[in-house]
């Protein structure tokens, strides 16, 4: 590999310049390698993210990331190979209940998934609330779970997509996450080393996503399908609405529990409708009839939570969980947030409930952090409903007085209450094949 230097690579992306492919993959290379520090990469990441990057660019940043690790190769399996990824949300936990549920549909799903990233929450984390839980499988392993179960859930490793690991954590802590070549990057070399057939991505816009713009959440969408395209897989990209948390509740454990509700047919409608839509996509992708009844079927039967279970029990975590959920760390002590005034439910600032959750301890402001699996969030009320002057609008799950005590405080002013009946939004907005 031809050698740079790293500060005449930065500097160039400082004052605009475009990176060949040797460049890219020589600070890709270099930075998993350890051979380029942490303050230097940063700033190499903060160039990018004012200066962007172009389409080729981007292919050529997501393929280094890509081949910085090994790629699976699942052609034993011979069912098709699908899998989604969220671009991040609030109260985001689609994929711990379409993973299980599409397995029992007979589909293979080998997700690679993050830990939270910025004020969104990980599918990692929120696994990793299950006491025991491993998301670092070997490969040999993974295989074997996937042949008997057609379902596992890791994450990044230094095996696979090591890259990503190394650059999603330090982008967290940078303030370089929301950048459309960045994401793109990052999604797409852990989902093109699954050896898919095809990818449903679950793009959002509005005030809890990265692109909160719906024009730039469609140019993400399309730089993704574009990319996956090229790299022979079929992609679908629903853009769906990141305005309201999603589901009810917002946190590591209370997020387990509410997909282990969901597998049990009492699921909200908002989480459930997101769910089956993706679902969809994911059945048509790998040419299954059935569509959403199919979906309903698997879990009113009790298939789709049954291999939850195998999963869960497979990945060595604690599978009496589904016996007695209060095995979750789930916090004892409880604070509610009542409404101030009667009318409709405008807005509800998202983004502000992620960050607030990062500051009761559910996420991480310096990669070394620890998470406090057991604290979280309950929203009882949505844009457009109707509230009276002292309904309870959140409860506040924290053993941790301190934190509690100020995040009570801030999470009054997550709503904004008028008088006017607000309409309820689309949650769906369009479909991109
Ligand atoms: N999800 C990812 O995997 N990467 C990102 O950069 C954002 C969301």
């Amino acid at each position: 590999m031809k050698m740079f230097n790293p500060v005449e690579l930065i500097k160039k992306k400082r004052d605009g310049g475009k990176f060949s492919r040797g460049e890219i993959e020589f600070l890709i290379s270099s930075y998993t390698k350890e051979k380029i520090p942490d303050y230097q990469f940063s700033a190499l990441l903060m160039a990018i993210y004012f200066q962007g990057m172009d389409f080729e660019e981007t292919t050529h940043f997501m393929k280094a990331m890509l081949e910085s690790g090994r790629s699976l190769d699942l052609s034993f399996i011979k069912k098709p190979k699908i899998d989604k990824h969220s671009t991040g949300g609030v109260g985001d936990k689609v994929s711990l209940i379409l993973a299980p549920l599409l397995a029992s549909c007979g589909i293979c799903v080998p997700m690679i998934s993050g830990r939270s990233l910025g004020h969104t929450g990980g599918t990692l984390d929120k696994l990793e609330s299950i006491a025991g839980f491993k998301t670092d499988l070997t490969v040999k392993k993974l295989r074997k779970q996937l042949r008997n179960i057609g379902v596992v859930m890791i994450g990044q490793s230094p095996r696979i997509a090591p890259a990503d690991r190394k650059i999603y954590a330090l982008r967290d802590v940078t303030a370089t996450v929301d950048s459309i070549p960045l994401i793109s990057a990052s999604i797409m070399s852990k989902k093109l080393a699954e050896d898919l057939n095809g990818l449903v991505l679950d793009v959002k816009f509005g005030n809890g996503a990265f692109m909160p713009e719906y024009r730039r959440a469609k140019e993400l969408a399309r730089t993704m399908v574009k990319i996956g395209h090229r790299a022979g897989i079929k992609v679908t990209a629903v853009l769906t609405d990141m305005n309201a948390p999603l589901g009810e509740y917002v946190g590591n454990s209370l997020e387990v529990m509410e997909s282990i509700e969901a597998l049990r047919g009492r699921g909200p409608e908002d989480l459930m409708k997101v769910t089956f839509t993706l679902g969809e996509e994911m059945l048509r992708l790998a040419k299954i009839k059935g569509g959403r009844r199919l979906l309903r079927k698997k879990i009113a039967s009790g298939e789709a939570l049954e291999v939850f279970k195998k999963l869960v029990c497979c990945q060595e975590g604690d599978v009496l969980i589904f016996d007695n959920i209060l095995r979750l760390p789930i916090a004892r002590r409880r604070y509610s947030i009542s409404a101030e005034k009667s009318g409709y439910i405008h807005r509800v600032d998202t983004f502000k409930t992620g960050m607030l959750l990062v500051e009761l301890g559910g996420g991480r402001l310096k990669t070394t952090d620890r998470i406090d699996h057991s604290c979280g969030f309950r929203f009882l009320k949505k844009p457009g409903d109707y509230v009276k002057k002292g309904d309870c609008l959140v409860e506040v799950f924290s053993d941790n007085r301190q934190r509690a005590r100020t995040v009570c405080k801030e999470l009054r002013e997550v709503y904004f209450i008028t008088r006017k009946p607000f309409p309820k939004r689309k949650l769906i907005r369009e479909i991109i094949r």
